[in-house]
C-alpha cells in the first residue's frame, strides 16, 4: 500500500516535470517566433545604466496618453517614420539647419508637434534619472511607440535597445522615396517594404497601425473627386464627403471608423466592408497577395496582435545604429556636433560654459 502511493506519487512527480518542461518550450517557441535583436541591439541594453529607463517611458505616457488619447498615434507614426526613412536612428526628430530635413518634409508635416514635445519631455526625465546621454533618442521613439500600443488597447511585448542617434538628417528626396504614397497599390508597396526587408505579412499587420489615428482630407480625397473610387462603400464615400466636401480642406477624419482611439482589428472588419481609408488600405483587401490575411485578421485578433508584435520588432530594427556608430543626442532635435556640444571634448567644455552662464543668470 505504502509503495503503491510512493509509486502513484512518483508518477505524479513525472508528470508534473513532463508539463513543466513542455511549457518551458512553449514558452522558447514563442520567443523564437520573435525576430532576434539586430548586432549590437540586446534586451537588457540599460539594464546597468538606467535600470529604470523602461518604467519611466511607460508611467509617463500612461499620464500623457490619458489626457490626449492621439498622442498613441502620433508616438507609433513617428516610429514607423523614423524607422522608414534611413533606419531607426532618430533622425526624424531633427531640426532642419540649411537644407529642409525629413521633419519638414511633406509627409512628415503632418505628423504631430505633441509627439515631438513628448519625446523632448522623455529625454528630460531620463537625464534626470539616468544622466547625460545615457537613453537614445531612437530607442526613446522605440520604447514610445511600443508603449502607445499597449496603452491604446494593443499588446504589449519587449522590444530590443541599444540603438545610436545618427549624425544626419535625411534629404527631402530620401524621405519621398522611403515613404509610400496613400494612393499606392500593393505592387509599389511590396516593392518599397522588399527594399528593407518587409514582406507581405508585414504590411498587411503593421498597416494595422491605421486602427487609430486621424488623417487629412488630403490623405485620400483623389478617392472621392472628381469620381467615388468603386472600391469604397456609397454610404461611407458619403459620409467622408461630410468632413471633406470639396478639395483641399484642412479637416480630418478617424482612420477607422468603427473604433477609432481602440488598437483593435477592427481595421481589418473595416476593410472588408469597402471602409478603409486611403487606396493603400483598401488595396490590402483588393489584391488577391493580401487578401487572405486581411480577412484573418478580422476574425483573429490574437492572430493580427501575434504578427504586428513580430512586424514592428522587425521595423525597429531597420539598418539601426549601434557600437561606434552614431552618437546619443544630448538634444533630440540637434546632433551633438552641429550644437557645438559634441560627444568628446569640446561638450563638456561647453556645457561648463552654459552652466556657468546660467547661474550667473539666476
Ligand atoms: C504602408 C504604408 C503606409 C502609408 C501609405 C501610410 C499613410 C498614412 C497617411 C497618409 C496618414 C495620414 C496623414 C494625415 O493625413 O494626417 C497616416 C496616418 C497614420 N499612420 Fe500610416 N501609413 C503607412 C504605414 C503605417 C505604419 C507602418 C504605421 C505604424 C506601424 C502607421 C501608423 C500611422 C498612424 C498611427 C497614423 C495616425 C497618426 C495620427 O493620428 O497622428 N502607418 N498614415
Ligand atoms: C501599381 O502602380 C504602379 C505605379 O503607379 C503602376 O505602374 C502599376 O501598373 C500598378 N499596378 C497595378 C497592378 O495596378
Ligand atoms: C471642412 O472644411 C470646410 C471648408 O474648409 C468647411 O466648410 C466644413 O464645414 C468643414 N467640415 C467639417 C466637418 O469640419
Amino acid at each position: 500500500m505504502a509503495s503503491r502511493t510512493a509509486g502513484m506519487l512518483l508518477l505524479a512527480a513525472a508528470l508534473l516535470l513532463a508539463a513543466g518542461s513542455s511549457s518551458l518550450t512553449a514558452v522558447e517557441a514563442a520567443a523564437a517566433r520573435l525576430p532576434p535583436p539586430a548586432k549590437g541591439l540586446s534586451y537588457e541594453y540599460y539594464k546597468k545604466s538606467c535600470p529604470q529607463a523602461e518604467s519611466i517611458v511607460f508611467g509617463f505616457l500612461q499620464n500623457a496618453i490619458r489626457k490626449d488619447i492621439g498622442l498613441a498615434a502620433a508616438l507609433l507614426r513617428l516610429h514607423f517614420h523614423d524607422c522608414f526613412v534611413q533606419g531607426c536612428d532618430g533622425s526624424i526628430l531633427l531640426d532642419s539647419t540649411s537644407e529642409k530635413s525629413e521633419k519638414e518634409a511633406p509627409p512628415n508635416v503632418t505628423l504631430r508637434p505633441s509627439a515631438f514635445k513628448a519625446i523632448d519631455d522623455l529625454r528630460d526625465l531620463l537625464e534626470k534619472e539616468c544622466g547625460r546621454r545615457v537613453v537614445s533618442c531612437a530607442d526613446i521613439v522605440t520604447l514610445a511607440a511600443r508603449d502607445s500600443v499597449h496603452l491604446a488597447g494593443g499588446p504589449w511585448y519587449d522590444v530590443p535597445l541599444g540603438r545610436h542617434d545618427g549624425l544626419t538628417f535625411a534629404s527631402q528626396a530620401a524621405v519621398r522615396d522611403a515613404l509610400p504614397s496613400p494612393d499606392s497599390n500593393v505592387t509599389v508597396l511590396l516593392k518599397a517594404l522588399a527594399k528593407i526587408k518587409l514582406d507581405a505579412n508585414d504590411l498587411v499587420a503593421l498597416s494595422g497601425a491605421h486602427t487609430v489615428g486621424i488623417a487629412h482630407c488630403s490623405s485620400f480625397e483623389e478617392r472621392l473627386f472628381p469620381e467615388q473610387d468603386p472600391t469604397m462603400n456609397k454610404w461611407f464615400a458619403g459620409h467622408l464627403k461630410l468632413t471633406c466636401p470639396v478639395l483641399n480642406t484642412i479637416n480630418t477624419t478617424v482612420n477607422d471608423i468603427r473604433t477609432p482611439d481602440t488598437f483593435d482589428n477592427k481595421y481589418y472588419v473595416d476593410l472588408q466592408n469597402q471602409q478603409g481609408l486611403f487606396t493603400t488600405d483598401q488595396g490590402l483587401y483588393t489584391d488577391a497577395r493580401t487578401k487572405p490575411l486581411v480577412t484573418k485578421f478580422a476574425v483573429d485578433e490574437s492572430a493580427f496582435f501575434e504578427q504586428f508584435k513580430y512586424s514592428m520588432i522587425k521595423m525597429g530594427q531597420i539598418e539601426v545604429l549601434t557600437g561606434v556608430q552614431g552618437q546619443i543626442r544630448k538634444h533630440c532635435s540637434v546632433p551633438n556636433t552641429a550644437a557645438g556640444n559634441g560627444d568628446e571634448m569640446p561638450w563638456s567644455v561647453v556645457e561648463t560654459v552654459a552652466e556657468a552662464a546660467e547661474s550667473l543668470v539666476l
